[in-house]
């Protein structure tokens, strides 16, 4: 898909630089000449818009690590100083923190998009897994960061989840002390997350730029699920059409984005995070972000602790196996009428698992748990490789084009992404 650049420099300076560092010509065919499905819709500009999130967390991270303190005994405070006393300091911790949201927001969109359109399925297999595997290093990062203000949500949260490790038969206590750096969560574990908080979102964008090489080698899927057959009739250059499309898309996300800064900024934050931790005051009930909340309760599904770690790591590794347990030929839900009414059911499975994340771990939430977690896993291991077996699909349109345009099918876009020789194949 990607072949040789079409980009031709022009001045001397340009074509001395590209023979020797082709770097122009890359961004050339990957995001002016790079051909896309003429039939997407917005929800392919989701993967755009985490690209923006991911820099702009780095960007407002940055600034925020210069004035912030990771030690057990200042951190708080230096959260209240950057909030009251550095210049817009305010402003930096808020976009920060509901940035976090908004990417959890955009990444679980752009998630189900894909179990929507099959766009897990052969060849994007490894697309899918890397994209997996971005998905835990976020965990992995929020998790962290929001350890570090050093609030009351922060020290329990993080006490509760790292214990979670002491459920590993043997071993367990002596992982959960290696990790604390002591024998609680303390001034070592701050430190360590501090640390870890700031590398992770570079390894993100490290397996980011390995996602992008995997979908730009592969092609895009698309609402059809149908392949690119016809380069000349079935897609469209990058730039402008999908450029323009996904800065449209970025604007009003930012401004959804914008609303929660600046009109209701501690929305989805714990009000309990605004008192300091304390080792000796237990909060009545330790949630975690609103993000964590479907595997939460999961976790807490189960009575036995291990049990309820293993549910809740097999809850995302299950996804990492997904492209497998699909069975089905036709890869999106448009086709598949069965396969789409079980989709919608295991969304709103997802957002009960959520709303349940959030309540006490009592009756009669406890079975309500039970219940949505065993479809969780009957949605995956038994419901999807059935269905693609059983399910009778609808007739899919001939090529991308057809079913644009209707079975004529039209004509090749005038200087469209046939343009350029590496749309070709
Ligand atoms: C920082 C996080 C991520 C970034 C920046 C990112 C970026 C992108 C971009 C730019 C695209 C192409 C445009 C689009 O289809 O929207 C894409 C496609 C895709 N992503 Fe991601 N992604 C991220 C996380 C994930 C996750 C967590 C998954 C799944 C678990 C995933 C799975 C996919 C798949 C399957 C495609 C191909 C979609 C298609 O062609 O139909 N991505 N991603």
């Amino acid at each position: 898909m990607q072949g040789h650049s079409t980009y031709q420099p022009k001045s001397g300076l340009a074509k001395w630089f590209e023979s020797r560092l082709p770097i122009v010509g890359l961004v050339h065919s990957s995001a002016i000449a790079y051909p896309v499905p003429r039939n997407l819709n917005y929800f392919w500009t989701f993967g755009g818009i985490l690209m923006f999130m991911l820099v702009a967390q780095i960007l407002t991270g940055v600034v925020l690590a210069m004035h912030y303190t990771p030690e057990a005994t200042k951190a708080f405070a230096s959260v209240e100083k950057i909030m009251r006393d550095v210049n817009y300091g305010w402003l930096l911790r808020y976009l920060h923190a509901n940035g976090a949201s908004m990417f959890f927001i955009a990444v679980y969109i752009h998630m189900f998009r894909g179990m929507y359109y099959g766009s897990y399925k052969a060849p994007r297999e490894i697309l899918w897994i890397l994209g997996v595997l971005i998905f835990l290093l976020m965990m992995a990062t929020a998790f962290m960061g929001y350890v570090l203000p050093w609030g009351q949500m922060s020290f329990w949260g993080a006490t509760v989840i790292t214990n979670l490790f002491s459920a590993i038969p043997g071993v367990g206590q002596a992982v959960v002390t290696w990790l604390w750096g002591g024998f609680s969560v303390d001034n070592p574990t701050l430190n360590r997350f501090f640390a870890l908080h700031y590398l992770l979102p570079f390894m993100i964008a490290g397996v980011v730029a390995l996602h992008i090489w995997a979908l730009h080698h592969v092609g895009q899927n698309n609402p059809t699920g149908v392949e690119v057959k016809d380069f000349r009739k079935d897609t469209l250059p990058f730039t402008p059409y999908a450029t323009i499309k996904d800065g449209f898309a970025m604007i009003c996300f930012i401004a959804f984005f914008a609303w929660f800064v600046f009109y209701i900024p501690n929305y989805l934050g714990h009000a309990d995070n605004y008192i300091e931790a304390n080792p000796l005051v237990t909060p009545s009930h330790i949630v975690p972000e609103w993000y964590f909340l479907p595997f939460y309760a999961i976790l807490r599904a189960i009575p036995s602790k291990l049990g309820g770690v293993l549910m809740m790591f097999g809850a995302i590794a299950v996804l990492f196996i997904l492209p497998w347990l699909d069975t089905s030929k036709v890869r999106s839900a448009k086709y598949r009428p069965m396969f789409k009414i079980f989709f919608w059911i295991f969304v709103a499975d997802a957002v009960i698992l959520g709303w349940l994340g959030s309540k006490p771990a009592e009756e009669p939430y406890i079975t309500y748990a039970r219940i949505a977690t065993a479809w969780y896993f009957i949605h995956f291991l038994i419901v999807i490789p059935v269905l693609g077996r059983i399910e009778k699909t609808k007739p899919l349109p001939a090529s991308i084009a057809e079913s644009v345009l209707g079975p004529s099918g039209g004509h090749g876009f005038p200087g469209g992404a046939a343009a350029s020789p590496e749309t070709k194949g």
